[in-house]
């Protein structure tokens, strides 16, 4: 026992260095479950993505959203994501698709994250967060900008339009001038 004490202490001590990179900064509000892809295909489609475009996809998972903004449309794009392990994927990820001079992934909490340069946001979180959202997207985003969401909604804030694909939705909202914001 004497023997082996040394390498247990060693253990005990080197291990919380480990995993400390590989946590997320505090817990994800949301768990991981990728968008299928057929659901990705229409967030893209709805939003009218297009060359010129920097998209944003808050709480990104393996970047999937702004990897395929990238190679189908030439679009640039971020993703945030709080969980390390989900952006080490992203970056992998948009190098095996050959994308990555187009894409950035960026470990932070979504509520920090600065986002002024986004013209399309993506979102697949849980309607509070959407709502806890809310007031940051109206705020910052430019007007005109377009905010897509998979699955939940913005409460009375009303979609411009809002689809149906494989028995999920997806709205879309147009962040308003400034102006109509303050009425
Ligand atoms: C349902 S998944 C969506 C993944 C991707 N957008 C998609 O549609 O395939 C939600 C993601 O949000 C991330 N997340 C949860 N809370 C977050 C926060 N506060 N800031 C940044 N990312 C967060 C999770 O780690 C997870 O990867």
């Amino acid at each position: 026992m004497l023997r082996i004490l040394p390498a247990i202490l060693a253990i005990t001590l080197l291990a919380p260095a480990v995993p400390a990179q590989q946590k997320p900064l505090r817990a994800p509000d949301v768990h991981w479950e990728p968008s299928e892809p057929e659901i990705v295909d229409a967030m893209l489609n709805l939003a009218g993505v297009r060359k010129d475009d920097v998209v944003y996809d808050l709480g990104c998972g393996d970047g999937r959203i702004v990897i395929e903004a990238a190679r189908k449309f030439g679009a640039r794009g971020v993703g945030i994501d709080i969980d390390p392990v989900r952006i080490k994927e992203s970056k992998e990820n948009a190098r095996k698709a050959g994308v990555e001079r187009l894409v950035t992934f960026r470990n932070e909490d979504l509520f920090e994250a600065k986002i002024d340069d986004a013209t399309v946001v993506m979102l697949y979180l849980w309607p509070w967060v959407n709502l806890k959202l809310r007031p940051k997207l109206l705020q910052e985003l430019k007007p005109g900008t377009r905010v897509v969401s998979h699955s939940h909604d913005m409460g009375d804030w009303k979609p411009e339009k809002e689809i149906t694909v494989q028995g999920d939705k997806i709205y879309l909202w147009i962040i308003p001038p400034k102006q109509a914001q303050a009425r």
